[in-house]
């Protein structure tokens, strides 16, 4: 069983994707996490992020690993709490728009779910990784929610409410316009807007569609 989770940046798939798949018993894979340590790599090595030619030369020297808990290890290095710092934050969709970065991270997402029941969150799970998943949601919110969200949780400032608005709306339009794997509504995703809503109720919405439709395509 395959349940993708898309959406723009802070629109909460990770938390909501993270306590599905416990409800579930499914395994949560958070695919941000994955271009955001190509990502860090690249700084790190000091990669010229402008010159996307030079990524595969680059991405045969990376060994990307992760487990369960959705712990990241570059070159069996965990990174895990690297990768959320602002100079990824900043390169990731930069980083993620090139096609053979894709193409490497999708296989790598496509494998996981081989043996695997999944709640898999991301840009474009819906769409490229998984057009045949079981069940697509689409999370939206309004921009001062997912940066008021964003700030909270990265305990800082309100305010930084207008800096955090900008990075968002820079890195969503990035990954909206871009030409490989854009960030659009999948086709059969259901859209749910978590502007008002708790944690607990858009995680509860997705579970009970998941359980609804599974009950009747068993009868
Ligand atoms: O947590 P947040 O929504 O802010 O971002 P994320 O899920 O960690 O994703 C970080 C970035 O990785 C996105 O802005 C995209 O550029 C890229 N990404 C992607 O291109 N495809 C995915 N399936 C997941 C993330």
């Amino acid at each position: 069983m395959i349940i993708a989770i898309d959406g723009p940046a802070a629109s909460g798939k990770s938390v909501t994707a993270k306590d599905v798949a416990k409800k579930l018993k499914y395994i949560h894979i958070n695919t941000g996490s994955m271009y955001r340590a190509v990502t860090l790599y690249f700084l790190e090595k000091k990669v010229n992020l402008d010159n996307g030619t030079i990524f595969k030369k680059e991405l045969k020297k990376l060994k990307i690993n992760f487990n369960f808990k959705n712990e990241i290890f570059i070159n069996d290095i965990d990174v895990s709490n690297k990768l959320r710092q602002d100079s990824v934050n900043n390169n990731v969709s930069k980083v993620s728009a090139v096609k053979v970065v894709r193409d490497n991270l999708v296989a790598l997402q496509r494998n996981i779910a081989l043996d695997n029941n999944v709640v898999m969150e991301g840009r474009d799970i819906g769409t490229t990784v998984f057009p045949n998943a079981d069940f697509k949601f689409y999370l939206t919110a309004d921009i001062e929610v997912r940066a008021k969200r964003r700030l909270i949780e990265n305990q800082k400032s309100e305010n930084d409410i207008q800096s955090m608005i900008d990075q968002i709306k820079k890195r969503d339009n990035l990954d909206k316009k871009r030409k490989h794997s854009p960030l659009v509504v999948a086709d059969g995703a259901i859209i749910i807007d978590t502007t008002n809503m708790k944690i607990a109720d858009q995680v509860e919405k997705i579970v009970n569609i998941i359980k609804r439709k599974d009950k009747y395509t068993n009868e």
